[in-house]
This record gives C-alpha cells, structure tokens and sequence, in this order.
C-alpha cells in the first residue's frame, strides 16, 4: 500500500493558505491570460527596439513646480535642485517620455506631475502607449493606519482589506497612481530583520490569508473600478529569510523551505487576483532573486502559474554586478532580462543596452517581446488603454479623504493592540479620580505616530497618546505629562523628573519603544531590545513602586527586560498612524477591551533569533522553563517565548473547553470535526477570541513543525457566554511537501489543539488513516 497520498503542488499552495482566497478571489482572475491580443500584437509589431526596451524602464515622475523658486518637496523621493537645474531634467524626461523612453513612473509628488507626464505619453509619442504610475502605498495616503505588521495582529484579514481599499482609494484620487509596492507578503521569523513591520509577520496562513485580504482590498471589486488600485506583491522571494536579519543579505533556506513557508502568500496573492510582483534585493541558493531564471521562470511562472509581470526593487538588477553576478550593466540588463524581471526600476539599465544586445544577438528578440506583451497586458488590466486618465482627475485630487476611513483608521488601531499581561486588573484605568504619570519619550512625541512607509503628507496630523489621554480623562489636572529621556539618549535631569512625577502619582503609564527609524527597510537591529536609556528610565519610576502600564510603541517583536518587561501591565502598540492617541486611550480606559494576539513570538532574549513557533521537532527538544544541559537551550535562558505567537488578552477572561474530535479517525477523502467550548468568565466584559487549530503530525518522513496553525476563527462572546467553536479538518490541511517538492499526506497519528495561543492548551489526537 502507497502510505503516501499526493496531491498537486498547486492544490498544496491552496491548501497551504486554506480558505484564504475563496472569500477575496472574485472578479479578477489572478492569472494574467497571456492569450495574443491581437491589439497588443500590433501594437509589439510596430515597436521599435528602443520603444520596447523604454517600456521596461520605469523612473521617478518629476513634478513641474520643482522649477518653481519657492518649491517646497513633500514627497522625500523628489530630489532638491536649483530652478534652472531642476528645468533642465525636467525638460530632459518629457524628452524621453516623447521619444517613448520609459513605460512607468513612480512616486508622483503630485497630480500635475501626473497629468504632465501622462498627457505627454498618449499625446506626443509615436504609439501613443499610456504610462503606469506606481508608489509604495504601504498602510496609509491622506489617512494612516496602523502599520502591517499592527493589523494582521487584528487577525482580522477583512479589516485589512478595508484598509487597503481605503489607501487605494485615496491613492487613485489624489496622485492619479495605478499600482501600490504592495502588500508585502515576506513571512518574517527573524525579529531583528526591520522589514517584519510590513508584513504579517512568522506564520504562513496568516500570511496568505492577509496577503489575499490585502490584494483584494487594493484592487477592489474590479479592475473596472476607478479606485482599483493594482497590487504590486513583494517581494519575490524569500526576502525575509535573510541570514541573521540582516537586510540585504542572502539566504540559507532549502527549495523546499521556500515552497513550504515563503511561497503560500505569493499564491494566495496571485489567486486573489495580482498580477504584478516586485522580485526581491536578496539571493537565493547562490543566485540574486533578480537575476535568477530557475526562481522568476522556472518557480514564478512554471510552478506557480504567475504570468503577470515581475519588477525589479529599487535597481536590484545594477545589483547583479555587486553581487558578483554580472560583469557589468550590459551584462546586469540581459542576465535580469532573461530570467523573467520584466521591469526595471530607477537604474536604466535596460533602455540603456537592450536593444544593442537584441541587435548583437546576445538577446533573443522574443525574450524582449515576452516581458513587453506582460507589461502591455498589465496596462490593459488597469485599463489605461481605455482611458490613460481613468484615475487623473484634477478634481478629486482636490478632495478630501472621506470621514469615514478616520473611523476606519481609528478601528483598525484598536483591534491592532495586543495586551501581553495585566496583573491584578491594573488595566483598564478610571477616567477620574486617578492621578497619572504620563511618563517617555513617546508620551506626547508626534514625530514617530506613523511608523515607516509614510512618505506622503497626510491630511492631518496624527494624534499622540498625550492628546488620546487628555480627550478622556475628566480632570486635566490629573495628568503630569514628563519626557524623562530622548527615544536613544538620557536628558538632563529626566529621570529625577520622572521619579517625583511617578511618587506623586496613583499609576504610572510608560509610553516607551522604537523610533519609526528602528524599522523599516535598512533596519536590522542586533538587539531588539527597548533602548538603554529608557529602559533606565523604566527602571528607576518602577523602583518607586507604583503600578506602571509600559505602552509600547514597535515595528517589531522586542526583547522585554527588567523594569518593562516586569510591569504590571504591557500594551503592545505598534505605530497606529492617524488615530494613535484616541485608539490607545480607548483601550487604557476601557471604552473597548483589547482583541489583539502576537503576530510573532516574543522571546525572551534577542539571541534566540530567528525564534517562532512553528520550528521543528528537535532530537533534544527543550523542557520547558528548565534548563538542563544536553537539551536544546541557551546557557543563560530557557528556550521559550516570552509571549508566544497567538498570544493577547482582554478585559474578560476567557476560558477553553478540551479540545474533542468527532471522531477517533480521520479518512484520506473524509473529514474530521474538532471543536471546543470557549467561555467568557466575566460578567461585564464582552470577549474578543481568535481561537486557533492547530496540528502537529507525530511520525512523517520529515521532520515536522512541533505545532503548525492550519485555522483560526475570531469570535465575539457575551459576558458570561459560552460558544462551542468547531474546524473541520481534511487531509489537505496535513499535507506537507516532501523532499522533491511534491505535496503529500502521511497517515498516522496526529495531535490537534484548539487554543488560545501557540504554547498553551493540551491535545488530544486523532488518526489519519490511508485507503
Ligand atoms: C524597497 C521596496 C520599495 C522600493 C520603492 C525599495 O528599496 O525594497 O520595498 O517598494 O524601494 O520605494
């Protein structure tokens, strides 16, 4: 009898993601039909050599008022000139935009940079093709809203499509932009690694079920759409398996740890409809991500079935030659021409040798057409052959954000705070009748509320926890607001400030963490630590001995210590953009309860990176908080998290029934119902619970994660009520991939547990047994 069950690689891909896309995949197919258009056709028929290679070059808009003398940058991407410098290259890239010379554009400052450039485009050049606009539309526009990383601790993927619906439409309204450089799919099991704040963090359902979300959420309905704004998946692949978490550094993962863990949101990215993917800075295997053929052809298009069009990130085919890759530009534009990057950004190198390589016969012509057919395939989905002004309207880049997406933003920052503990009901705090020390460096900061990826000028300023606090607290006086320490150096008598403000205080609410420059792309720490001179800070207001609530501000798991990590009550509060002092006052006093769980594991030291669940089964595994020699553990710490992934608590205490199988087998073509009673235990407080299945295959011929979340459900509970939550399990959501890629499914016994977090619950076990 054959133990093994296959399945198809891209039923595993599917599986892997579960349920992810159905509910976000309608009305635009992921796959890109490369099916001949005979208007394309045409259209590829009657370019030139320099017309097709100006196609794949993509650089940045310049806008008209930089040759104004008092021209004020908004965008950080515009560079500063002189009036008569700045004429000159604008006058110059109108120049190359006539002669057909570049195909996209990226990070409009503004809408008249826009409608110059696009107007020039189907206007004045010989073919009148309409240009692309693109812009990293990360988590906000006109409004903020909480990083990614933030929101997927929602666990609430349907939040994260609002808000990606809401950045595409005021993106398309106000800049006229056609794509966003995102979502950002990279799992990130490496907290030091700074780019961990863009994505949805360590787990790979997760991840593709907020990738689909995301995607669907930027794109809308319909690519017909005025709003739609096209989703740029990045980065391909593996970006956040960089060695050490270090950023731009190459990666040690197998093919298969690729296809098991790094592609799943990719997949279910591409099946909610994206048909563009930014390839990634780092190699793989010995390759550049840019410039390999085996991962942008033979995986991207063969496996994956991708046949949209791939982007280089910002110049990464210059980068083949640092690598060592490339020999030299020439060199660099066929190599990453060749293994399927079809665009290039900002470095030219494709315009600049493209057709001179064609024209030698170093480059096959055909290899050239491809990539133009995707791109001019992607410029009919987006509808711009239609109507090159679709999304450029002088008049709605005059509007303001609908009120509506202040409300949204102000939701999507309460549901993304995660309460880690709250000893003694410390939390929430009366809004009268309390004097509080308001006491950090982000107590009343603005300047690091939005968190990285927050290049525009948003509408209004974003609120600071001082002014939440202020907003609901009944008297004034109550409050002592002290700074005590810059985010990364000590001030003057800071914390002899801090000690009298804390003694005169009932409570003291830290407000401490990482500036928006701590993550972030170029952002890797070796420490993920809170910085030394507030972690003093901590210190010494705790040795007061009064009740402290550490409000973190992160763009990543941190390494909780001493004073922060011992007070009574810690709110995980990421960088919530617009609406960060009223969600986070909100929460402090109690006018909603916490939901929020981990994204990531929070370890209890930065040495244990890459430190996240779903590790494998070790030959030697830990035990738990001992710590005895010859098990899998550090000298100086036990191998356990600090928080696990899935962690968070509420205002309600929420009670698990054990978990129960329907039955005691589970057939290869049948299903299994696991289910458990959750209970709300407090009379006053409704509950927020996402409760979590998850699995652990006890005997397979690889090794296996020693628990893998393969569902989660979010449910609400009355105070006082019980709901019995029940998944149903089929063999597809315990397959893996074997050693040659191929997915399959090993009967035997498995355990299975419905809980609150990675690390807690017990489990009960069941069988899949083979026909
Ligand atoms: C980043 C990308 C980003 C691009 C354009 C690069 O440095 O890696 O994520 O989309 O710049 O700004």
């Amino acid at each position: 009898m054959d133990k093994n069950m296959p399945i198809s690689r891209r039923n595993f891909l599917l599986t892997s993601a579960i349920v992810s896309v159905a509910a976000y995949g309608k009305a635009t197919s992921g796959r890109l039909g490369l099916e001949k258009d005979p208007f394309i056709e045409d259209l590829i028929v009657r370019m030139t050599l320099e017309e097709k290679a100006g196609q794949l070059h993509m650089e940045n808009v310049l806008t008209p008022r930089m040759i104004q003398p008092n021209f004020q940058k908004i965008n950080p991407f515009t560079p500063n000139f002189t009036p008569e410098v700045a004429e000159g290259l604008l006058n110059d890239q109108l120049a190359r935009i006539r002669a057909g010379a570049i195909g996209f554009m990226t990070s409009p400052e503004d809408i008249d940079s826009t409608i110059l450039a696009q107007k020039t485009a189907v206007e004045e050049t010989r073919l009148k093709i309409p240009l692309l606009f693109g812009a990293d539309i990360i988590h906000g526009h006109q409004t903020v809203f909480p990083v990614p990383i933030a929101e997927a601790a929602s666990f609430e993927p349907e939040l994260a499509r609002q808000t990606a619906r809401a950045c595409a439409l005021e993106a398309t309204s106000n800049l006229g932009l056609d794509m966003t450089y995102a979502p950002m799919v990279d799992i990130a099991r490496d907290q030091r690694w700074g780019r961990v704040v863009e994505g949805a963090g360590e787990d790979v359902l997760l991840g593709a079920r907020f990738a689909a979300a995301r995607v669907s959420g930027f794109q809308g309905e319909s690519r017909d759409d005025l709003h739609s704004l096209l989703a740029c998946v990045k980065h391909f692949a593996a970006y956040g398996a960089a060695e050490s978490g270090l950023d731009y550094a190459g990666t040690a993962i197998s093919e298969r740890v690729l296809a098991e863990v790094y592609l799943p949101p990719f997949s279910a990215a591409f099946d909610a409809g994206a048909i563009v993917t930014m390839a990634a800075f780092n190699t793989i295997d010995g390759e550049p991500s840019t410039g390999s053929h085996h991962l942008l052809t033979e995986i991207l298009r063969g496996q994956l079935g991708f046949s949209g069009a791939v982007l280089s990130d910002f110049q990464s085919e210059l980068e083949l030659i640092k690598h060592g890759f490339a020999a030299d530009e020439k060199d660099a534009a066929r190599l990453a021409l060749s293994a399927g990057c079809d665009i290039g950004m900002a470095s030219g190198i494709f315009p600049r040798y493209v057709p001179e390589l064609v024209r030698a016969g170093q480059l096959d012509e055909s290899v050239l057409d491809q990539a133009v057919r995707r791109i001019l395939l992607v410029k009919r989905e987006a509808g711009l052959f239609d109507d090159p002004f679709r999304r450029i309207s002088e008049q709605r880049a005059r509007s303001p954000a609908p009120s509506s997406h202040r409300k949204l933003a102000r939701e999507a920052a309460t549901k993304s705070v995660v309460m880690l503990k709250n000893d003694d009901n410390l939390l929430p705090l009366p809004s009268s009748g309390k004097r509080i020390a308001l006491i950090g460096p982000f107590a009343a900061d603005q300047e690091n509320l939005d968190g990285p990826w927050s290049p525009f000028v948003p509408e209004r300023p974003s609120v600071p926890l001082v002014d939440g606090i202020r907003g609901i607290m009944q008297e004034r006086a109550n409050l002592n607001v002290v700074k005590g320490c810059d985010i990364e150096a000590s001030i003057a008598g800071g914390i002899d400030e801090a000690v009298n403000a804390a003694r005169e205080a009932d409570v003291v609410i830290l407000a401490l963490g990482e500036s928006t420059d701590m993550s972030g792309e170029s952002a890797s720490r070796t420490e993920i630590t809170v910085p030394p001179a507030q972690q003093d800070l901590a210190e010494a207001v705790s040795a007061t001995g009064k009740p402290v609530v550490v409000v973190l501000r992160n763009g990543r798991a941190l390494a909780l210590d001493g004073a922060v990590r011992d007070a009574q009550a810690i709110l995980v509060g990421w960088f919530l953009g617009t609406e960060t002092g009223p969600a986070l006052a909100d929460l402090i006093f109690g006018k909603v309860s916490p939901s929020g769980r981990l994204p990531m594991t929070f370890p209890l030291a930065s040495g244990q990176q890459p430190f996240y669940y779903a590790r494998e089964s070790s030959g030697r595994p830990p035990q738990g908080d001992s710590t005895t020699k010859f098990t899998s553990h550090f000298l100086d710490i036990p191998q356990v998290p600090l928080y696990a992934f899935g962690h968070g608590l509420g205002y309600a205490e929420v009670e698990y029934g054990p978990t129960q199988c329907n039955a005691s087998n589970l057939n290869l073509a049948g299903s299994l119902d696991v289910s458990a009673t959750i209970t709300n235990q407090s009379r006053r407080w409704s509950a927020e619970e996402v409760v979590q299945l998850y699995i652990h295959d006890r005997v397979a011929s690889l090794v296996q994660p020693v628990r893998k979340m393969v569902d989660f459900k979010k449910i609400k509970l009355a105070p006082g009520k019980s709901e019995t939550v029940t998944f149903t399990l089929t063999a597809a959501n315990l397959s893996f991939l074997k050693r040659d890629l191929q997915p399959t499914v090993e009967p035997g016994e498995f355990d299975v547990w419905i809980a609150p977090s990675a690390e807690k619950g017990t489990p009960t076990t069941f069988n899949l047994i083979g026909a």
